[in-house]
């Protein structure tokens, strides 16, 4: 952590308001609510709006342009407010935090927190050193572990799904990609930390669990002479009690054992939906990723996964206009979604991020053209989402119910698969098992009619 001026922030030990501006992946939302459960375990309370906080905190994500756009954009609406608010304390956190580290204090002269996703267990440190008017703190090293969790009762109170991160970082530096760079090398948590959090989870009411890493495949925890890969460790999360569902997030294809794919038949509460990136149909382009498989290994996945269970959704990531690639590297692409078939897919346009191999790739494709093929990617895509979600129509599902419309007696909730459905229902509560005939298939959701209460929530 690095100190850089006794200047510019000011001591807000009576003004303890925060406010968190979340963007990124789910990991993000993991990260800031550990920050907003050691925020409030130091007296501070959540606001709803940054114009009544007195520290705001932005979790930047910086995987493409965008949402790194998006971040400057944000963090400049809030120096606006610290021109009328001097005593402002304004941090950005996360990804975009690490990759540009002090430059952003010279770029922001508003800004006094630069703090990279692996520093986040300093938090507390760094809170202690704001209140002692130690001036502007830049915190990027890349080699800490993940934070001990800072459990505040009652916190997920409200909540029936909720994320443990099992595993962060990453090692397999895919050509294209800025999240080794940003969160660092891989490291797994131990397996008692994992199941503490767990089962605080559930002691707050949560009742499905997303475990998280950039890829937790590779989760591997080494101790008192025993080996914990991910399949034993997601049995031992299967067992806990009340935890009615129990999902994962993301799988890298070239480390999808056979063992994995054989946790989705015993263990029960493990819901059939994966999520595969395969990031390009073309094995010529796979190869200038470095993505450590091939076309034809990765459909032979997705045949070991359907027949483990026919009806196990898949949904995927993918890429369009890597450098170099043809209009028949392209049309490989969209063979492999035709003949797959996602449930859903994550389609983005290649974006160029800084010190990546593929920056420094010649071949780099037209903007005009890669949203022209972005377009008939997502039409393609568009189609078979609708015609999965018909097929659908008049099966009997158990759906989780997440919440309630504001529209009478409407709940909405997900299949285990991960769809959304929609049904009234007047004497159904959130956080407790339905089983429900889908009726109507949309794009986005289901409607469907309740059959009969499958669980009560305990
Ligand atoms: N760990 C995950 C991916 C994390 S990033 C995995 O390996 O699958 C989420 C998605 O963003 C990626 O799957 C990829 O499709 C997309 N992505 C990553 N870098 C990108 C870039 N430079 N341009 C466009 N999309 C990118
Ligand atoms: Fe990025 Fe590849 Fe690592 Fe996923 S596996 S985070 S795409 S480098
Ligand atoms: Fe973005 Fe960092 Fe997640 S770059 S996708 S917030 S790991």
């Amino acid at each position: 952590m690095k100190k850089i001026s006794t200047l510019g922030t000011s001591n807000f030990s009576h003004f303890r308001h925060f406010y968190i501006k979340t963007m990124g992946c789910q990991m993000n939302d993991y990260d800031s609510d550990y920050l907003a459960q050691l925020l409030v375990n130091n007296g501070f309370s959540a606001v709803n709006s940054p114009d009544e906080a007195d520290l705001i905190l932005i979790n930047t994500c910086t995987v493409r342009a965008k949402p790194e756009q998006k971040a400057y954009s944000f963090l400049g609406r809030m120096s606006s407010i610290k021109k009328g608010n001097p005593n402002l304390i304004i941090g950005m956190v996360g990804c975009l935090a690490q990759m540009k580290g002090p430059e952003l204090l010279k770029r922001f002269p508003q800004l006094d927190l630069v703090i990279g996703p692996r520093e986040l267990g300093r938090f507390q440190e760094i809170l202690e050193g704001i209140d002692r008017h130690s001036g502007k703190i830049v915190a990027i090293n890349l080699d800490l572990a993940p934070p001990q969790p800072a459990p505040c009762k009652g916190y997920f109170h409200k909540r029936i799904t909720g994320h443990v991160s099992i595993m962060e970082g990453c090692n397999n530096f895919c050509s294209y990609c800025i999240v080794p760079y940003v969160r660092g090398r891989e490291i797994s948590r131990p397996p008692d930390e994992i199941l503490a959090e767990a089962k605080n989870l559930l002691s707050e009411g949560i009742k499905e669990i997303t475990l998280l890493g950039q890829n937790v495949n590779s989760y591997l925890w080494e101790g008192e002479g025993k080996k914990w890969g991910f399949p034993a460790l997601l049995h031992e999360l299967g067992n806990l009690n009340g935890l009615l569902r129990l999902r994962f997030t993301t799988s890298h294809p070239k480390d999808l054992s056979d063992d994995l794919i054989h946790s989705f038949h015993y263990i029960k509460n493990l819901c059939p939906h994966i999520h595969l990136p395969f990031q390009a149909g073309s094995n010529r382009i796979l190869k200038l990723m470095k993505r450590g498989y091939t076309r034809e290994s990765y459909l032979e996945l997705i045949d070991k996964l359907r027949r483990i269970n026919p009806d196990i959704a898949i949904t995927s990531d993918v890429m369009v206009g890597f450098p170099g690639e043809s209009d028949k590297d392209f049309e490989l692409t969209l063979d492999l979604i035709s003949h797959v078939e996602f449930d859903s897919l994550f389609s983005f346009k290649y974006s160029d991020r800084k010190g990546t191999s593929a920056e420094r790739m010649d071949g780099k494709i037209d903007e005009i053209v890669k949203a022209s093929r972005l377009n008939v990617l997502q039409d393609l895509q568009k189609k078979i989402t609708l015609k999965r979600n018909k097929a659908l129509e008049g099966r009997q599902l158990e759906v989780l119910v997440e919440g309630s419309s504001k529209r009478g007696g409407q709940l909405t909730g997900r299949t285990a698969s991960h769809k959304v459905v929609n049904f009234i229902s007047n004497n159904s509560q959130i956080g407790s098992l339905h089983t429900v005939t889908i009726k109507h298939s949309f794009l986005n959701s289901l409607w469907g009619e309740i059959v009969e209460r499958k669980s009560v929530p305990v």
